[in-house]
């Protein structure tokens, strides 16, 4: 990176992103249940108090928010806690959720609320989840309740956090819930599900709230070939093309592979205000002599905690045109890095931001900056094993831990500027 200072647009929005479910703790969900069952999650971790939002402790990471100059969070709604039931909803876990939402504003940060983010009720898991042909409209009933709630104080929602990742790790690897490897048919049909809810959702809000903006957040990865063979080059191109183009496609062009039938099709077209794009990292992708492929590793690489290359900030400058190439906004609703003692995330965020900056000044339209995540919390699967706070999170006293990088990044959020 040049020396010098890159300015940012104003009005930009810098925040942090959460989860309900990797924040709130105590909660009855698919993944309680996944979390309870052996060997699902990394030496056996649960999520239990996680960072105990639900206790009250929002407060007080919303403060550090605040002070910090972030003028913007990203949050979810847990749905299992709007409806516990198919024929009840909780108002007083509404109420909470308002609570909270006041909480962000009366601080000066406007509230991004995402309305899925992996996390399943459990009477929706037992009659078939995203497998269910009738999904869309269950979803949607959520969705009614939710909007029509909070639309005097939110106007730009998620619809659905990362489907890509939630169609890989719980029908293709198994990772996550419902934990189904190389089900190839239920993974169409939960990705056409969820095609087809954002798109019912999309519509619902726009007709409830003419200003509200909305949008889904893909986790885009890009995947380069290790050698320039026509072999490696077919691989990076596949997992391009599916993992982070399919969702895209379907609610821009209305096309998904196996998917929709003609009248979703209309319905799922243009459905979006903006590209939510979640990047960490890139990938070396190498077809071995017997079609196994394999993640490779550039030799110069610096790996996070968990293995991703974290020194390619100009693959970030790819994802962002990537996505400015929808033809609408963009808005980076998450960008970390897992690394527990903070060695290398404040030269991942200046690098990163960096890129951000470029993105900017070659005129693509990006709007604002969710750095994952506020506090340590719960990493799914891998349980607590992985930390991507600015925050650290001492689990049995829920101390907080500030780390260097909470400097570095409330530099910029007050600056509006990366200074190098
Ligand atoms: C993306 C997911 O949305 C989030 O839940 C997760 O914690 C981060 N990536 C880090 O893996």
């Amino acid at each position: 990176m040049p020396s010098a200072t890159f300015n940012f647009p104003k009005k930009f929005y810098w925040g942090t992103a959460t989860s309900s479910h990797q924040v709130e703790g105590q909660n009855k969900n698919n993944w309680s249940v996944w979390e309870s069952s052996r060997g699902k999650i990394l030496n056996g971790h649960t999520s239990g108090l996680a960072c105990d939002w639900w206790g009250g402790r929002w407060k007080e990471d919303f403060d550090r928010a605040a002070e910090t100059g972030q003028n913007s969070h990203r949050l979810s709604i847990e749905w299992s806690r709007i409806q516990p039931e198919y024929d009840r909803w909780d108002e007083e876990a509404l109420d909470y959720y308002r609570e909270i939402i006041r909480g962000l504003i009366s601080r000066g940060i406007r509230p991004m609320v995402t309305l899925h983010h992996f996390s399943d009720p459990l009477w929706f898991t037992e009659v078939g989840g995203w497998e269910y042909a009738d999904a869309p409209v269950v979803f949607m009933k959520y969705v009614e309740k939710v909007v029509s709630a909070f639309k005097p104080l939110v106007k730009e929602w998620i619809t659905i956090n990362e489907p890509n990742v939630y169609v890989l790790c719980g029908y293709l690897t198994g990772t996550f819930p419902p934990g189904k490897k190389m089900d190839l048919p239920s993974a169409f049909q939960v990705l056409s599900n969820m095609v087809q809810a954002h798109a019912l959702a999309y519509h619902f809000i726009h007709r409830r709230q003419t200003d509200a903006k909305v949008g889904v957040s893909i986790n885009y990865r890009g995947f380069t070939p290790k050698n320039h063979t026509p072999r490696d080059r077919w691989l990076a191109n596949v997992l391009n093309s599916n993992f982070n183009n399919s969702f895209m496609n379907a609610i821009s062009k209305g096309r998904l592979k196996f998917g929709l039938r003609s009248n979703s099709q209309k319905k799922a077209k243009d459905t979006f205000d903006f590209v939510g794009l979640n990047y960490y990292t890139c990938s070396q992708v190498h077809l071995g002599p017997y079609l196994n492929r394999f993640l490779s590793y550039p030799e110069d690489a610096v790996l996070s905690d968990s293995g991703f290359i974290a020194n390619q900030p100009e693959h970030f400058y790819q994802a962002i045109e990537w996505g400015a190439s929808y033809g609408k906004p963009v808005i980076v609703t998450e960008n970390g890095i897992e690394n527990a003692d903070d060695s290398i995330r404040p030269e991942y965020l200046a690098d990163h931001i960096y890129q951000l900056w470029r993105a900017y000044n070659n005129n693509l339209p990006v709007q604002g900056y969710y750095h994952w995540t506020l506090v340590d919390n719960f990493e799914w699967d891998r349980g607590w094993t992985q930390r991507f706070g600015l925050w650290g999170l001492e689990n049995k006293t829920q101390k907080r831990i500030r780390r260097p990088s909470v400097d570095f990044y409330q530099e910029i959020c007050k600056k509006n500027y990366l200074d190098s």
